[in-house]
């Protein structure tokens, strides 16, 4: 059966996940409380909005509606500011090198994150000509670990879920793609990412055979 590459995007594919830290972490200081690394595992895979909610519970806030759209604009202004000089030296080690093997084999290969800034980073580091599909925060209702992100990725790939392969690097999408019957592929560190079926440190181990093996089972 055709195979289907889903790549996340944030800590995937480039290391923003810590300008979504510095940007969170800033807002927090703002409030008068402190955002750890720790507590930041919680955000990643996870929508802006569901974020902000996290942040306010981990500072024990309450927000008028008027102060909640604040924040997340400031977040995300922050955030913009952060990866706006971004270029392809924040691209991930070997990951240029895994997307041209599977487009030199005209393996479909999709984008599943949550960000609404997919596009523009893509296209920052030079690598959006490498995705025929890309599914973002602006097209699905429900955040990972709903697996509804990655099930419209295989739909509009034309692959069934359980011929996809998923990488991520967050908690929240190793579920997404589990409860999406795909094969989750953890890129970090294995003891909080041990729901994956299998797990990288990142793609500076993952040799071409084992993409290989991938795409013949
Ligand atoms: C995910 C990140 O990829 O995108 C999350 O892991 C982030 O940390 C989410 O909150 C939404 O991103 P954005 O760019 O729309 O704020
Ligand atoms: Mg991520």
């Amino acid at each position: 059966m055709k195979k289907g590459f889903i790549f996340d995007l944030d800590g995937v594919i480039v290391d923003t996940a810590k300008y979504h830290y510095l940007a969170w972490k800033k807002l927090a200081n703002e409030l008068g409380f402190e955002f750890t690394k720790e507590q930041n595992e919680l955000f990643k895979g996870v929508s802006r909005k569901r974020c902000l909610e996290i942040l306010l519970e981990i500072g024990k806030l309450e927000a008028t509606q008027k102060q909640f759209d604040t924040w997340m604009i400031e977040k995300n202004a922050d955030y913009l500011a952060y990866i706006d000089n971004m270029d392809e030296s924040e691209i991930l080690p070997e990951v240029p090198k895994i997307l041209e093997f599977l487009k030199g084999n005209d393996i479909p290969i999709a984008l599943g994150s949550a960000s609404k800034n997919a596009r523009p980073i893509l296209e920052k580091v030079g690598l959006l000509s490498y995705f025929d599909i890309i599914v973002d925060g602006n097209n699905v209702l429900k955040a990972k670990p709903d697996p509804e992100v990655f099930l419209l990725a295989a739909k509009q790939l034309g692959v069934n879920a359980n011929d996809c392969i998923v990488f991520e690097d967050a908690v929240a999408g190793i579920q997404a793609a589990n409860s999406a019957n795909m094969i989750s592929i953890g890129i970090g560190d294995y003891k909080i990412l041990n729901e994956a079926k299998f797990n990288f440190q990142n793609f500076t181990q993952i040799s071409i055979k084992f993409i290989q093996g991938l795409i013949k089972n």
